[in-house]
């Protein structure tokens, strides 16, 4: 899967721009707060409609503009799709070869992007809400059907907990409508369940080798997925049942999806709490590189964006990590040093020059 140009008008500092990608390799450099970062965000929009730095969409659009306009030409196995994002102050489309997506689910999913940034570190820092936020981000970005399933459990958990509100204020009422929501809840959390631990066993399934080559050592990485869904169904209802009156008082579903988390484990120790910066960072590169290889596995062949690289990691990483990655990738790399790049890497990439939104092709 491939960019193969891109056009943005009104787009963050970016008024009027085009431009065309090579297929393998994209160096987009300039000097800190140039636009850089706003290319990738771009491309990221088109694949995911969100940005990866603001839940607003409305701070994308440029300064002063009323509204913004991102296309690009993505080619996919021989196939070329245009793909086009509007956004105004009320409303965001989204369009394959022009045909409006009226509901943004069915649009998700088509274009593969796996981004390594800064804020990536955050799956290993923050706490299990973000992490869960990060999973199905990443999940979705390939997954239609799970996007669509987290969907619903979310309205469930909703209708459920102010069913139970109803329900504590009026004794009488019947509870059959709540046996009706916790059954669906625990369906759709099942669904998920799978999905979120067939993910993450693929994962783990070549994430430790990639941590080895990027680092030279012999540790061992593993991402342990815990949730109080892996009973069976039977477990489930029963332990629910049993927590009924507290879900009352507290009008909250207490047991659910919705408090699964995914550490990082390193040499047998939370990376949280015990592993160094630099290696946390490699962690979660190691954890990228994995999801390419899975995808790679099911014949996808995502577009890897790597932003601001050289401020996360040193030259000789860098080079590790390109030489794990195949030719026929797709791959952005934005970056203030230029310079330190190996020549064999710059010789062979396109150089996107970005200075105060415009752009030089060298
Ligand atoms: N809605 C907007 N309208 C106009 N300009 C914007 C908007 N949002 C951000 N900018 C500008 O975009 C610039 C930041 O762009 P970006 O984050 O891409 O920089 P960068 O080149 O990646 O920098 P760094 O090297 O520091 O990461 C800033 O100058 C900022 O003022
Ligand atoms: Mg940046």
């Amino acid at each position: 899967m491939k960019f193969k140009n891109l056009e943005l008008l009104n787009f963050r500092n970016y008024d009027n721009l085009k431009l065309n990608f090579d297929d393998h390799l994209n160096l987009i450099y300039g000097n800190n707060g140039e636009g850089k970062t706003n290319i990738v965000e771009a491309l990221f929009l088109l694949a995911y409609t969100k940005s990866f730095r603001t839940n607003n969409d409305k701070n994308l659009i440029m300064f002063d503009q009323d509204n913004l306009r991102v296309k690009a030409s993505v080619l996919n196995d021989k196939f070329l799709n245009n793909y086009m994002i509007t956004i105004n102050k009320e409303e965001k489309k989204v369009f394959i070869n022009e045909t409006n997506y009226k509901r943004l689910s069915d649009y998700i999913s088509k274009i593969n992007i796996v981004l390594f940034n800064r804020n990536d570190l955050n799956l290993i820092k923050e706490s299990p809400n973000i992490r869960r936020k990060n999973i199905n981000i990443d999940i979705s970005g390939f997954n239609n059907t799970y996007l669509k399933q987290i969907t619903i459990y979310n309205k469930i958990i909703k209708q459920r907990n102010s069913y139970l509100k109803l329900l504590y204020l009026n004794g009488n009422m019947s509870k059959d409508y709540l046996d009706i929501l916790t059954n669906k809840l625990i369906d759709t959390g099942i669904n998920i369940y799978n999905i979120r631990k067939d993910y993450i066993n693929k994962i783990n399934e070549s994430i430790n080798k990639y941590y080895n080559l990027i680092t030279n050592d012999e540790s061992s990485l593993t991402i342990k997925y815990t949730s109080e869904f892996s009973e069976s169904k039977t477990k489930l209802m029963t332990k629910i049942k049993q927590s009924l009156s507290k879900e009352l008082i507290l009008n909250k579903t207490l047991y659910g999806i919705h408090h699964d988390d995914f550490v990082f484990y390193l040499n047998g120790k939370n990376i949280k709490e015990f592993g160094s910066e630099g290696q946390q960072k490699n962690a979660i590169i190691s954890y990228k590189l994995a999801i390419i290889n899975y995808l790679k596995n099911m014949n996808i062949n995502p577009i890897f964006i790597l932003d601001d690289m050289f401020s996360e990691l040193d030259n000789e990483k860098i080079n590790n990590i390109l030489k794990l990655i195949d030719n026929d990738l797709q791959i952005f790399i934005t970056t203030t040093e230029i310079d330190n790049i190996n020549n064999n890497i710059k010789d062979n990439a396109k150089k996107i020059r970005i200075h105060n939104g415009t752009v030089e092709v060298d």
